[in-house]
């Protein structure tokens, strides 16, 4: 390390000098210019910026040590907390005081202080020291709240209404309504809320909060999610009236090709609000048959149908105090027996806005006007339109991801109405944007409308809340286009629960997808709170034998075993989202589960060899891997997981049982699979992908399953046969077995089947099939053909760790790994990721055959560099060597900004 940051030494050699007189004597100016050095920032709580209502009384925090400093890393840490913010500020800490721990630890630090009850509010504060034992100042304070952590707690009564569709019709939205009268001023309010079905509050005219589609999707019949929300400011001394409108959503409304009512036969909701009033008198109001409800404009809604809503049946004012609710009738009261849990995860909102980028085409025939606008962007959410009504007329708005010949191409949404109808009271100018349903689409239509009449439109991006973590760029164009369509398959597929797709009869938690995209996925945004959340889901749809289903929360017609590379998601997600976020719990929670599923394995397999069960390789193209084979080299492959992860929780009898049982399978799968000089069974691509990827073949025989995987490739002019499960280990294989060479001949590929076909046919998301559409055959199968599938963009998880080549060594980059591969077209990359310590940033260019880079290694971290450079090499302008490895020159640094530069390696 001194070595490393000599300058920076010097410095701090010098400045503790100063610390040391300025401690005797002038100590409060020098030493305040000493702490600012390094500071700590973004605090946050079970991953979350100041919850409300979670249900952790030890929960966990975070926070980041801001210094940019070489070698700034934390050795010590002190957290105070206090119930309210005035004691903490004058010190009176009566949580909490961890007093000075000796400790690099900034991720999952565990509250340990008091036991915390319902309710609890808790101000807390971090302060650290750093490699010179110098200590930073406090943090902001940071706060999270308990939620109701009994189910007892809640007074009220299920309430709805006697308002119910059939297996196929929809039926109105009941509105529920109630008055309350508060004698004071409010100090504070909570309102606990949850529904069978989903629920959007609003207090005195105001929606409540920002959250859509909440409770979220869950298993109904296991845990139903609360959420609460301070609504201090939405309450008034004297009249309030509290409104709630209630959605079929997931639990009432269509899933899949199972029809409506899944769970239940209508929505229902479950609320409680707490009211502290300034003279210090607690009102609870919950629901209970006080309540009263009607239907309103909203005529039907569904998730996958549309919302049709009639302006003539708006109930003006319902959700303010005084209104005339004479008419309405009392609710009924239901029973229910649920396990009612905190949100865990983030509930989804309106990310961004687009606006449409032309009208496309805009058409007449005898009777009716066609308005089809380009959102410029296949989207999933809404959309906000302003327009101009005739009264009585009913606007029809249709959704499609693609045109066929300029019209919309609505097939491929197989039963999925996806339509919403707007009828107009009167001939004003109306904001409209349907509730409770939303659309994957790029192209939206009106008809029963004049053109002229349509005055604005914006496309409301609806995702799972989740923050951005990543930046991608490189020199080609095709590539950056192929990024943004991850970035954005994601965003329209992480809704709640990881989905397919987002826009037909479908929209599931497909098992398989979500492990094939999982590491992608973690890079793009902070996807630990979204997975906290869907494993529980996992553990939830279990099956009684052990194994996991194709589809997380399950469905009837999806519930049994989902077989390879989609059950095996239970092992795969859980473990990749502790190795990208260090997040031990989610292993110890699903540890059990996982268990129980690895004796699954073992109870269904023959001599250890899978059965050949489910999806296969799903989508391939001509290239049928047997189906035993993929699930054998998933069963190895899981052992090896299971045998780290039992490392990890201390299992030590486990660790060494499946590290023994991978050996086993191993056997089975080369005795079975593999002949003696290393050819594999059915000889696709997937085979020897699986095979490479999961160390299934004996180092010796490397070289003939690479000749034969580089051979296939060849054949078929430098292009992949994978489906869904083999894709993900293409390129990742290619690099590691030291032919980058082909990894880019694949990617700049841009005739089917390759990543960059579709971008050239103007994709915008990633397609669910590599032949989604094609100049000779047209269209594919429109029963299964999603033009927002995020599957196929698990090429994210390379471009991030072998192209701009920041991967990781420890959990979480504590300790990363910077190794860029260069090759191909491109001659410079640049990625930005912000991990759990803050952001690693490596930028290249080639230039002159000459390889730069600049490299930021997060405080509190350090890096292993592998740069593919030789001869006279320079680091910060200094000549420097380094320790000559395999792919390159190899440096340990410690936390810091560098820049190098050497000649490329040929
Ligand atoms: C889904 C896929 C899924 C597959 C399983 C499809 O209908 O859209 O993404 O993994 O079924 O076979």
């Amino acid at each position: 390390m001194l070595q490393e940051c000599e300058k920076n030494v010097k410095f701090l050699k010098y400045t503790k000098g100063i610390v040391y007189l300025s401690l005797k004597k002038y100590e409060s100016k020098e030493m305040k210019g000493l702490k600012n050095m390094h500071s700590v920032k973004s605090l946050k709580s079970e991953y979350l910026v100041n919850p409300i209502g979670i249900d952790v009384t030890k929960p966990r925090f975070n926070w980041i040590m801001v210094d940019d400093s070489c070698g700034a890393s934390q050795t010590a840490y002190q957290i105070q907390a206090a119930s309210t913010i005035e004691l903490l500020n004058i010190n009176k800490v009566d949580l909490w005081d961890s007093g000075k721990v000796a400790s690099d630890q900034s991720i999952h630090v565990l509250y340990n202080g008091k036991e915390l009850t319902s309710r609890t509010v808790v101000y807390w504060r971090a302060k650290i020291w750093n490699e010179n034992n110098l200590e930073s100042a406090w943090s902001e304070t940071a706060t999270f709240e308990i939620g109701l952590l009994n189910n007892d707690e809640w007074t009220g009564k299920w309430i709805g209404t006697d308002i119910v569709g059939g297996k196929n019709n929809t039926a109105p939205v009941p509105f529920l309504r109630k008055e309350i009268t508060l004698n004071d001023d409010i100090a504070s309010a909570r309102l606990y809320i949850t529904a069978l079905g989903l629920y959007e509050p609003y207090i005195n005219c105001k929606k409540v909060g920002v959250d859509l589609f909440t409770p979220g999707w869950t298993d109904y019949t296991k845990r139903l999610q609360y959420r609460v929300y301070d609504v201090t400011e939405n309450l008034q001394k004297g009249s309030n009236a509290i409104g709630v409108i209630l959605g079929d959503g997931w639990y009432a409304g269509h899933i899949s090709w199972e029809g409506r009512m899944i769970y239940g036969d209508r929505p229902k909701l479950f609320a409680q609000l707490e009211v502290t009033l300034k003279n210090g008198e607690i009102i609870t109001v919950a629901t209970d048959e006080s309540w009263k409800f009607s239907t309103g404009p909203i005529v039907e809604s569904d998730i996958y149908m549309g919302e049709t809503y009639d302006a003539n049946r708006e109930l003006c004012g319902w959700d303010k105090a005084g209104y005339d609710d004479a008419k309405w009738r009392q609710v009924f009261i239901f029973n229910e027996n649920i396990n009612l849990v905190a949100s865990p995860g983030p509930a989804m909102r309106v990310q961004e806005q687009l606006k449409p980028i032309a009208p496309v085409n805009i058409r007449k025939d005898w009777s009716t006007t066609y308005n089809i606008f380009d959102m410029g962007q296949n989207m999933v959410g809404n959309i906000r339109v302003k327009m101009r009504g005739k009264a009585g007329n009913t606007v029809k708005i249709r959704y499609a991801e693609i045109l066929d010949k300029g019209q919309m191409y609505t097939t491929n949404l197989r039963t999925a109405r996806s339509t919403d109808y707007y009828t107009f009271k009167n001939d004003e100018v109306v904001e409209y944007m349907p509730k409770f349903t939303f659309h994957g689409f790029r192209y939206v239509e009106f008809t029963g409308i004049s053109t002229e009449d349509i005055l604005d439109i914006t496309g409301m991006v609806i995702h799972s809340n989740m923050e951005a973590t990543s930046e991608f760029e490189c020199n080609d164009p095709l590539v950056n286009q192929l990024q943004h369509n991850i970035i954005w398959g994601q965003k329209g597929n992480y809704i709640d629960i990881p989905t397919d797709c987002p826009q037909r009869d479908e929209r599931l938690g497909w098992t398989g997808d979500a492990q094939v995209f999982i590491r992608t996925a973690s890079f793009n945004f902070d996807v630990a709170p979204f997975f906290t959340k869907w494993l529980a889901d996992m553990v939830d749809s279990q099956n009684a034998d052990g194994s996991y289903p194709s589809v997380v929360p399950e469905i009837k017609s999806c519930s049994s075993d989902g077989g390879p590379a989609w059950a095996d998601a239970g092992i795969i997600c859980p473990w990749t989202i502790y190795k990208c976020y260090g997040d031990t719990e989610i292993l110890s929670k699903n540890y059990a589960s996982m268990k129980k599923y690895m004796q699954h394995l073992l109870d269904t397999s023959e001599g250890l060899i899978r059965p050949p069960i489910m999806y296969g390789d799903w989508l391939s193209i001509n290239a049928e891997t047997p189906r035993d084979l993929i699930g054998t080299a998933f069963f190895a492959y899981d052992a090896t997981m299971m045998s780290e992860i039992a490392a990890v929780l201390n299992f030590n009898e486990d660790t060494k049982y499946y590290t023994e049982l991978f050996e086993k399978v191993k056997t089975a799968f080369l005795n079975r699979y593999v002949t003696p000089d290393g050819l594999i069974a059915s000889g696709t691509q997937t085979s020897y992908l699986l095979a490479l990827h999961f160390n299934l073949i004996n180092e010796d025989k490397i070289p003939m399953a690479m000749k034969k995987l580089v051979e296939d490739m060849e054949s078929r002019g430098n292009k992949i046969s994978t489906g869904f499960v083999g894709s993900p280990y293409v390129n990742l294989v290619l690099t590691a077995q030291d032919r980058n060479d082909m990894a880019y001949k694949l990617l700049h590929q841009t005739e089917w089947p390759s990543w960059l076909y579709a971008v050239t046919q103007g994709a915008t998301t990633i397609w669910e099939r590599w032949d989604g559409w094609t100049h000779d055959k047209g269209f594919q199968d429109a029963g299964m053909n999603s033009f927002n599938h995020y599957a196929y963009g698990a090429i994210g998880a390379w471009l991030y760790s072998q192209v701009a080549g920041i991967d990781l060594i420890e959990p979480a980059y504590k300790h990363s790994l910077i190794a860029p591969k260069p090759g191909g077209n491109i001659n410079k990359a640049c990625a930005k990721f912000q991990t759990m310590y803050g952001q690693i940033i490596s930028d290249w260019r080639i230039e002159d055959g000459i390889f730069n880079i600049s490299i930021t290694i997060p405080a509190n971290t350090k890096s292993t560099i592998i740069l593919p450079i030789t001869g006279d090499i320079t680091k910060n302008d200094k000549s420097v060597t380094g320790e000559i490895v395999k792919n390159g020159v190899k440096f340990e640094l410690p936390a810091g900004n560098y820049s190098f530069k050497g000649c490329l390696q040929k």
